[in-house]
This record gives structure tokens, sequence and C-alpha cells, in this order.
């Protein structure tokens, strides 16, 4: 066994939190030896970019996001349960992977090709970020994964059209920040939902954002490199009142497919202010079966504050909206 399929063996089988944490660490050490400087990678911070449905993060910032730890824990762990679940559903067949938002280290994707035969898994890779690109094909050849059928892409993931005989058995993007601001994931999704077939695993399975009130600033917040020990321990502690489900999203959310807007009922401004005086956005991110990560679990479900509650109280009723047409964010409107 190779060194990265040793650690991504720790990293499947890890249990508790720090097990997590201590075997996602090796990966991010295993690829920032292999990309240090002088070996030609260009992990840079300047080439973020802006697009209608949100921004793409730059090289660097995508590399960051290795060190999530239960992020990247998660999401391997439910890319390789999907891709032995399809492969004993369709025993015959080469699982064809489309991964939209590879990062420089393809970080979803790349780690689990050692635990299969190369002629097991066929991938579409696509970044939108050409530096990204250039370092996964460099970290192919580098770990000998040329053998495998990985089609590299530089394009915009909110509009790119797959080959049209070519089906999706499993779709992986990460490229959400909390609250599904920023970043293009709702896009993303809305651009790939036609391209999907019934049989085809979509991770995240689902993305679930709630409306809850409560005192954001003892709310646990997580950075990356921190051990979510710290932040997952303060889950018991804010006294929140949780409102409502506002949506989900998910493979099968037809609905987004007819607007850039979701808007929301109306709800009643609160009375008692004092005990919950945050109006704030919960994110939970289902990514396969039973892996989901919640409140402040990873930085992608860190509570995000739209309002003191306070800037409400003229008004009797309030219903958010959600805007995905450029960067996506939020705002609020009143009866
Ligand atoms: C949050 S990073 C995740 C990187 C890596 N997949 C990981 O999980 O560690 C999101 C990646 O998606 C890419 N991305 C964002 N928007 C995109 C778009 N519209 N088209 C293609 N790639 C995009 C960014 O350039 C970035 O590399």
């Amino acid at each position: 066994m190779t060194e990265l399929g040793t650690i991504t063996k720790e990293i499947i089988s890890s249990q508790t939190i720090m097990e997590q944490v201590n075997a996602v660490k090796k990966l991010s050490t295993f690829y920032n030896q292999i990309t240090a400087d002088g070996k030609h990678f260009d992990i840079t911070p300047d080439n973020e970019k802006y697009i209608a449905g949100g921004q793409a993060l730059s090289t660097y910032h995508a590399a960051v996001c290795t060190d999530d730890y239960l992020r990247t824990c998660y999401f391997l762990k439910g890319v390789y349960r999907a891709i032995i679940n399809l492969q004993s559903d369709f025993p015959s067949r080469k699982i064809k992977v489309l991964y939209a938002g590879c990062g420089p280290f393809a970080t979803l994707l790349l780690p689990l090709l050692p635990l299969f035969e190369k002629n097991a898994v066929e991938a579409i890779i696509l970044d939108i970020n050409s530096s990204s690109i250039e370092s996964v094909k460099k970290l192919i050849s580098i770990l000998n994964f040329d053998d495998y059928s990985l089609t590299m892409v530089e394009t915009d993931a909110t509009t790119y059209q797959k080959p049209t005989e070519w089906e999706i058995d499993l779709f992986i993007s990460e490229t959400m920040h909390y609250g599904l601001t920023a970043e293009p994931q709702v896009a993303i999704t809305k651009n790939f939902i036609p391209q999907l077939l019934p049989h085809t695993i979509f991770i995240p399975q689902q993305i679930h954002i709630d409306l809850v009130y409560t005192s954001f600033s003892k709310e646990p917040f997580i950075k990356f490199n921190q051990n979510p020990l710290e932040t997952t321990k303060m889950q018991s502690e804010p006294t929140r009142k949780y409102i409502d489900r506002l949506f989900s999203i998910g493979k099968g959310d037809a609905f987004l497919l007819n607007s850039d807007q979701i808007t929301t009922k109306f709800y009643p401004v609160p009375q008692d202010l004092h005990s919950y005086p945050d109006l704030t956005l919960f994110t939970e991110v289902e990514i396969f079966e039973d892996l989901s990560l919640k409140t402040a679990e990873s930085v992608l479900t860190n509570p995000y504050c739209l309002s003191s509650l306070f800037h409400l109280k003229a008004h009797k009723e309030f219903q958010l909206i959600y805007d995905f047409s450029a960067t996506p964010k939020w705002a609020y409107s009143f009866k």
C-alpha cells in the first residue's frame, strides 16, 4: 500500500473525533510536503474568481479546506461508501464520478484512488482555476495515477455540460460556505440537477438551512486547523429557539430550476428579544447516509448571524430572501 493509501485507510477507519482529526492532519501534511516550494506548484492566494452564482476560492484557500478536519473526513468516508454502494448495485460497471470544484489537491477523490482498482473508477474533475487544475495534474503524475481514467477540465461548473453519453453515477461538489452565502454550491447544484440520472448519488445529499433565534456571541464558531472537540462541546451552552427549516437543497430539489431566489413565508417578529437577540441561520450538511456535519463541527456549518432582532422590532412580520443570482446572500423584508 502507498503512503497515501495508508493515510486514507486510517481516515476511513477512524472513529473518535481525535482519531479523525489526526488522520486528516496526516493527509494535509502529505499534500503540503508534495506541493512545497521548489516543486513548481502554484498554490496562489491571488486567483479568487467572481462569477454569477458565487465566488470561487483561490487555489491557496481551496487547499486550506483540507484542514477543516471533520469536513474532509466525513466527505472522504461518504465518497468511499458511495463508490462501494454503486459497485454493489452495478457490479460490471466502471463507476463514473463527476467532481465539481477540486481545488489543488482534489481532496475528496484522489486520496481514495489507492483503495480501488485502476479500472474501477472513471472521473471528470472540474475547477475554474487553472492553477488548481495544473496542481491536480501534477499530483496525478507524482502519485502514479496516470493509469486511472481521470479527465481534468478548467471550466465554470455553474454552466458546464457533461459529454452527452457520459452518465454520472456519483456527483461530488463542496463549493459552499455557511448559510450558503458567498460560494456557488446552489448555482452548481442547479446546473447539474438536469444532468443526473435517478440512480446518481449526489454528495452532499442534502444541505439544510434552519432559522434559529439565539445569542450569536455565545454560539460556537470553528476555524480552519481548529480541533472540533473545542466547538462541539459548546453545543449545549447557548439557549437557542429553533423556529423553522427554511429549505433543503439536494438532488431532488427541482424547485431550484425555476429561479435564482428562494423566498420564505412570513414569521412574526418575536417579543422576547433579550433571551434570543439574534436572527441566525444554522446549516447542516448531510453528506451521505449517517455522515452529517452539525453546528460548528466544520467551517461549513458555523452559525450565520443575519441581523439583530432589535433591528426588526418596529415590524410585526418578516420574511427572508435567499438570492443566488450573483454572490449568494440573504436579505429580509416586511409585510
Ligand atoms: C471549497 S473549495 C474545495 C476544494 C476541494 N474540493 C476540497 O474539498 O478540499 C471549492 C473549489 O471549487 C472551485 N470552484 C468554485 N466555484 C467554481 C465554479 N463555478 N466552477 C468550477 N470550480 C469552482 C474553487 O476554485 C475551489 O477550488
